[in-house]
């Protein structure tokens, strides 16, 4: 099982870092299967799999939900839980106890949380003295979006620049373990991971972070929404509908099951 230290080494010896979002048993399973570095069961499952249309709506129920499920189906990788919305907002002691749960109750190994603000600063420090390890994600904060006006770009302008890569650094002297950088511009993306020497995880923020996570559904072709910085690696969503029209129809006109999948046939 990979540890933090893991991570820290990956970024040193420049060999890139995979996180790929899972929800459940079966996906954690794959992305067990498939040798990921870590797993993310992020927020973003109240849109990919609850068909929620932010992420605003993921509750604590949800995490401990989707979380122990995915521990159950990756019992050796490394899994980081989202901390929803709300869940880190309201005070210190709610903050510690959430993200509690999803290591005790879950079996989460790190917690994530967004933002990069003073009062985020005092969450990740807050979770780190209770011996959590934390993951902080900044640039385009998908929790933010009413804030931003939608789902924007972040530090499109130079002058933004500086004040993304301060929480960057702020954040790694908080004791972030990880960082997780979202919708930037691709020289932003490379600039802070120069600056701070915890590992950065990139999503739409160019080529040039430690690592590279995309959400499960969007690479397999699952998702409604295609996003320009997404890979479809297979389009397992057209193939699956393909699928559940053939049994539609072998059914409607009798040709399942045929002989071969009778389960019992009396002699
Ligand atoms: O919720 C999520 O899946 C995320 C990734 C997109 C980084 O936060």
């Amino acid at each position: 099982m990979q540890t933090v230290l893991t991570f820290r080494d990956l970024k040193k010896s420049g060999e890139k870092i995979v996180m790929l979002t899972a929800y459940d048993y079966s996906s954690a399973r794959l992305a067990q299967e498939g040798e990921v570095d870590l797993i993310l069961v992020g927020d973003s499952l109240g849109m990919v799999v609850l068909g929620y249309e932010t992420t605003l709506n993921v509750t604590m129920t949800d995490m401990l939900h989707h979380t122990a499920a995915t521990r159950r189906g990756a019992p050796n990788t490394f899994i980081v839980a989202d901390m929803p919305y709300m869940s880190y907002h309201i005070d210190l002691a709610e903050t510690k106890r959430n993200a509690g749960r999803l290591i005790t109750e879950a079996g989460a190994n790190a917690v994530k949380l967004e933002g990069g603000s003073t009062s985020r600063l005092d969450a990740v420090k807050a979770i780190v003295d209770c011996e959590i390890p934390v993951c902080a994600h900044l640039g385009l904060t998908p929790q933010s979006v009413h804030k931003f006006g939608g789902y924007k770009i972040q530090g499109k302008k130079e002058e933004d620049f500086d004040a993304i890569i301060r929480q960057g650094e702020a954040i790694e002297a908080a004791g972030a373990f990880m960082l997780v950088i979202e919708g930037v511009p691709e020289r932003l993306g490379r600039l802070i991971s120069e600056a701070i020497s915890i590992p950065t995880i990139g999503i739409g923020a160019g080529r040039y972070t430690d690592g590279q996570v995309l959400v499960y559904h969007d690479m397999l072709g699952l998702s409604t929404q295609t996003f320009k910085f997404v890979k479809i690696y297979a389009e397992t969503g057209n193939t699956t509908s393909n699928a559940i029209s053939s049994f539609r129809k072998d059914v409607k006109n009798g040709n399942f099951p045929s002989v071969e999948h009778v389960y019992y046939k009396e002699k």
